[in-house]
């Protein structure tokens, strides 16, 4: 049978809720930096600068099934603050539940770009959301000529899949991104 996508007829593949400044992930960047992954607060919301904000006029869609954590760090001196943000979407390669993926996204503060946090919290992303739903697929893509965050999505164990040509339409024009992958089967 065919139906419609209902966000409400697919809530049971999102994640839990997470409550405001609710930890559900840790780990430490290999300079020693704590990152936690925490439920958002609008209130403690940092800048962070990209190209990835300038998108073309025109309606904006909120893609399906999405959320977003804040990144927190902190630092050996016990220095603790927000560094940025996490987010994921569902993308769709199917019409059965088993054909969605998770495709996440990361902005962090240009203080805190270069120390492993990219790495750290992307990582602890896919895990989380391998972990907290069902589905078996994490995938990001990126700018061809991002490079920083396609070392810090290898560094992160995403496996580089290859081009998506003109995927994405900002402000500029088109974009071809190369896309990354976590499988579930990647972390037995
Ligand atoms: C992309 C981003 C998330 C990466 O996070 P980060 O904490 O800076 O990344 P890390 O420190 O974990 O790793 C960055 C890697 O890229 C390398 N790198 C950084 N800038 C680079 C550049 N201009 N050219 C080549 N390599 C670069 C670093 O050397 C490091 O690799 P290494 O560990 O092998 O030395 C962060 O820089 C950011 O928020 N940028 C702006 C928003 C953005 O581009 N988001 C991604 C959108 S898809």
């Amino acid at each position: 049978m065919m139906r419609a996508m209902d966000e409400t007829a697919l809530a049971h593949l999102r994640p839990p809720p997470v409550a405001a400044g609710e930890v559900v992930a840790t780990g430490r960047t290999s300079g020693g930096l704590l990152v936690a992954l925490e439920g958002y607060d609008e209130t403690r919301t940092v800048a962070t600068p990209s190209p990835y904000e300038t998108w073309p006029d025109g309606a904006m869609h909120m893609p399906p099934l999405h959320g977003r954590l804040l990144v927190v760090v902190t630092d050996t001196a016990g220095e603790s603050g927000v560094a940025g943000a996490v987010s994921w979407h569902a993308e769709t390669y199917g019409p059965t539940e088993g054909s969605f993926a998770w495709n996440i996204g990361i902005g962090l503060a240009e203080s805190c770009r270069g120390r492993g946090v990219g790495t750290a919290s992307q990582r602890l992303l896919g895990e989380w959301l391998l972990a907290a739903t069902p589905l078996v697929r994490v995938e990001a893509s990126t700018d061809v000529g991002n490079v920083a965050e396609q070392r810090a999505l290898e560094r992160a164990g995403y496996v580089r899949e290859g081009v998506l040509r003109q995927a994405q339409a900002r402000a500029d024009g088109q974009h071809d991104l190369v896309v990354y992958s976590l499988l579930r089967a990647d972390l037995a």
